[in-house]
């Protein structure tokens, strides 16, 4: 019986107790990483249901909305975005029995989008390649939806004034209280600019005359550091952290808190993030890497000890297959291998080093295709117990030998692969790349009797991406 045809498990009208566990998340301190004279502490928003800081602003904005009258039984929420504040947003539609629909603009990740989903919200796709004003940017698609649709609520969390005030009336406090109303700064990311004005409010009340400094964390590319640093409104570029960095200053986001900023740009965001998980056991997402890497740059330039709090906005779950991920890493041009010069340069994953994936001979076509599905690779070199790369086998090969009788699955590689092996040694030029790929093939690097790895038309062209300008 297939998954779909159970019959649904019975539910009751109770709204789930993982909504109580929103907030009161733990604060840990950096003890490995060199903080300099300063003491920094992080607090965990991985630890929220969904993963994120953002389920507080999602439950608080829902909250205000069903007070205010705007959200009631048999509404719909509806709001743009593919991020955290939909996933913690999904969960409490889901929760409290409202529809939710998502616009998310197309460039977003599968995975985003099957999270979001299988927490029960419907998805619209909009494109991203257009921006504020055309009819299908995906924060206007959401407004119009909302207008259409009777019972509907447009979250607008860049607009929403519930979502500052869930960190003044919730993050801030949990921070007062965890550091024994002891704290010199805070460094934060913006993304909607929640976080910024939310805690800046509260901090200024609760110790209006020394203050605490709000340090802003911003990715190399936003806006908003220039903003803070000489008040102007530059172009925005690009950057891949996630989740923080604007090209616009936020309706809700109260930059004249700022007492100083750092930008940080994506290498050291990633490299922070995987030692903050290396020495410190903490797996944070991608703009945790850019608030810590702003942390210690501010740490480093005390003189004075100081308390210094700043976030694990999220888990760094979601990003164990591209920042955590060697691979993507190398692909992206971060993090690069020293180079030979040659076309050994352009293979991803090295025979030698055990990167590549492999079948023996003697496997079954079973074991080969279950092992390129986990692969995610439509391709494997066959090698034999002596290390030589002795043929190939991709998907079309299996498929000439089972189509007539799957019980062939069971018969062996080597009956199977082709063993006219298009290799080429690590002096070969690109032309002879581009040779390989025309006749339909991927070639296999030797150097003398010695397997390097595989060359495929994916790995040519990441390399040529890497050459650009
Ligand atoms: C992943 C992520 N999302 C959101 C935020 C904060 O965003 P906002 O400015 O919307 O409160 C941060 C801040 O660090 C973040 O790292």
């Amino acid at each position: 019986m297939s998954a779909t045809s159970l019959a649904p498990i019975q539910s009751t009208s109770k709204p789930p107790a993982i909504l109580s566990l929103i907030g009161d998340t733990p604060l840990v301190e950096i003890t490995r990483i060199d903080t300099g004279p300063c003491q920094l502490f992080v607090k965990l928003e991985n630890q929220n249901p969904t993963g994120s800081i953002k389920d507080r602003v999602a439950l608080a904005m829902v909250e205000a909305a069903e007070r205010d009258g705007k959200l009631g039984p048999g509404g719909t929420i509806v709001e743009a975005t593919a991020g955290n504040t939909g996933l913690g947003l999904a969960l409490i539609a889901g929760a409290k029995g409202y529809r939710i629909i998502l616009v998310i603009p197309d460039k977003m990740s599968q995975e985003k989008i099957a999270h979001v989903r299988a927490l029960g919200a419907e998805v619209r796709l909009t494109r991203s390649d257009v921006t504020r004003g055309h009819p299908e940017y995906y924060q206007d698609v959401a407004a119009r939806l909302a207008e259409e649709i009777p019972g509907a609520f447009y979250v607008n969390q860049f607009g929403n004034p519930a979502n500052p005030l869930a960190h003044e009336r919730g993050t801030g406090p949990e921070i007062w209280e965890q550091m024994r109303h002891d704290v010199d700064a805070v460094v934060v990311g913006v993304g909607s600019g929640g976080t910024l004005t939310g805690l800046s409010r509260f901090f200024s009340r609760v110790r209006p005359r020394r203050g605490v400094e709000m340090i802003l964390a911003d990715p190399t590319g936003s806006i908003l550091y220039e903003y803070v640093k000489t008040g102007k409104l530059v172009e925005a570029g690009s950057w891949a952290v996630e989740g923080i960095g604007e090209d616009f200053i936020p309706d809700i986001a109260d930059m004249s808190y700022v007492t100083d900023a750092f930008e940080i740009d994506d290498a050291e965001s990633f490299s922070t993030a995987r030692e903050l998980l290396r020495l410190e056991g903490i797996l944070g997402g991608s703009s945790t890497g850019t608030l810590v890497a702003a942390a210690l740059r501010y740490c480093r330039q005390q003189t004075k000890r100081k308390r210094v709090v700043t976030f694990v906005a999220d888990d760094g779950n979601k990003y164990l297959s591209k920042m955590f991920n060697d691979f993507w890493m190398a692909d992206q041009g971060f993090g690069r291998r020293p180079t030979q010069g040659d076309l050994s340069d352009l293979i991803s994953h090295r025979y030698e080093a055990g990167e590549v994936i492999t079948v023996g001979p003697g496997d079954t076509l079973l074991t080969a295709v279950k092992r390129m599905r986990a692969a995610g690779v439509s391709q494997v070199p066959v090698v034999d117990e002596n290390g030589r790369a002795i043929g190939i086998l991709d998907e079309s090969d299996v498929l000439v030998k089972v189509h007539h009788d799957p019980d062939h699955f069971h018969h062996e590689v080597k009956t199977a692969m082709t063993d006219r092996l298009e290799t080429l040694s690590p002096s070969a030029k690109i032309k002879d790349l581009l040779e390989v790929f025309d006749r339909g093939r991927v070639a296999i690097v030797m150097d003398g009797n010695k397997f390097l790895g595989l060359i495929t038309r994916s790995d040519l062209l990441s390399y040529l991406r890497r050459q650009m300008p």
